[in-house]
């Protein structure tokens, strides 16, 4: 068993395919004294209040602001690109004070990250869902629950469990939530052909109204339904996005199109999604979810890990805000610089 320790991140992975939680030393005494990081502008300007993060994740020394007025003894800034691209804000004043560290942050993918050439050389860390970023925070993991008790996991951990003769047999079978519709969408065309063979349930902007469009409340309606389609906008690594999350916790198997198995298989086990490719035509995937609905044994396999985890779903955006303090804290005194971000983002 080989461990990947991300250093920055309190994350590490093994290539037995699973996500490993790595909470790391509780650090307490900091000689060199707390870090400020700066919020240079709150994600697509929605405001919110800065988390404690010792609080909250046990993160100690760290002091969090939204007031530029920090900015010339800031440790570190954070910057989450669509807000200073498309013109609604500038980047912070050169020349920055020495040894700070300014943070790209991003959580949209390569094809939805608009003019990311405009900032090549510019920044000193990256801050996404990408595995080999600096700083790395997926949109959720699992937790082996042999790694910690209730309590160690946390509060905002969900305990998965073994499926119930009932979520064998739930009343619905498959469901799709799905706000932006564009007919130039794999998922689109994917959701054409299936239709074609199975009944699928559409909701969201393009289908039937969601009763409200909270996160609980997708939970809550797959819950209902034996599949999700977890369908992402767009193919890129690592890019597996809060709607295949949301059918875990709603205990719902997902189907996935998004990178290749491979890469899911770096977050979840491999019984536990079922990918378009597996199959070489949708009419085949098709009969399988058919199959799988009249053989609740056979259902079974793809629902039986879930004795094993937790979930955990970070909070946008205070987790990422700690972690980025973390890491900067322990950079302290290195000089790194991100070249080829462009490059880098859509490999
Ligand atoms: C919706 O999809 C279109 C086509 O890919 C894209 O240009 C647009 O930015 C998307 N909108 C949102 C809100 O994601
Ligand atoms: C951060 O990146 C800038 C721009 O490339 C560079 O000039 C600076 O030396 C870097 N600073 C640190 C502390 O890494």
């Amino acid at each position: 068993l080989t461990i990947f320790l991300f250093p920055s991140s309190h994350i590490c992975f093994s290539i037995a395919h699973t996500l490993l939680f790595w909470p790391g030393p509780i650090e307490t005494s900091h000689p060199l004294g707390p870090v400020t990081l700066l919020v240079w502008t709150h994600p697509f300007h929605r405001r919110q209040d800065l988390p404690d993060c010792y609080e909250l994740f046990h993160i100690s020394g760290c002091a969090l602001t939204d007031d530029r007025r920090e900015y010339a003894h800031a440790d570190a800034v954070v910057i989450h690109h669509r807000d200073v691209v498309l013109g609604s804000d500038e980047l912070p004043p050169e020349p920055r004070p020495s040894a700070q560290k300014w943070i790209w942050m991003n959580y949209e993918s390569p094809s939805h990250t608009p003019q990311l050439w405009q900032l090549e050389g510019v920044f000193n860390f990256t801050l996404s869902y990408r595995t080999d970023s600096d700083i790395f925070l997926p949109y959720g993991y699992l937790i082996p629950r042999t790694h910690g008790t209730r309590s160690s996991l946390g509060r905002r951990a969900h305990l998965l469990h073994r499926p119930s003769n009932k979520d064998l047999r739930r009343p619905h079978l498959v469901a799709w939530v799905i706000s932006n519709w564009s007919e130039t969408h794999a998922r689109v065309a994917f959701y054409y052909q299936l239709r074609r063979y199975i009944d699928v349930d559409v909701f969201g902007r393009a289908g039937q109204p969601m009763e409200d469009s909270s996160k609980g409340s997708v939970v809550r309606l797959l819950g209902r339904y034996q599949f999700y389609l977890a369908l992402e906008n767009s193919l890129h690594t690592d890019y597996i996005t809060e709607k295949l999350w949301n059918a875990v916790q709603a205990g719902a198997v997902p189907v996935v199109l998004g990178p290749d198995r491979k890469n899911y298989e770096r977050f979840l086990p491999p019984e536990a999604f079922i990918h378009v490719d597996d199959f070489p035509t949708v009419r085949g995937l098709a009969r399988y979810l058919l199959m799988l609905k009249r053989n609740p044994l056979l259902l079974r396999r793809h629902l039986d890990w879930r004795g094993d985890y937790a979930l955990y779903r970070p909070v946008m955006w205070s987790e990422h805000y700690c972690l980025a303090c973390k890491t900067t804290r322990r950079g302290r005194g290195r000089t790194q610089v991100v070249r080829d971000l462009t490059k880098w983002f859509y490999s």
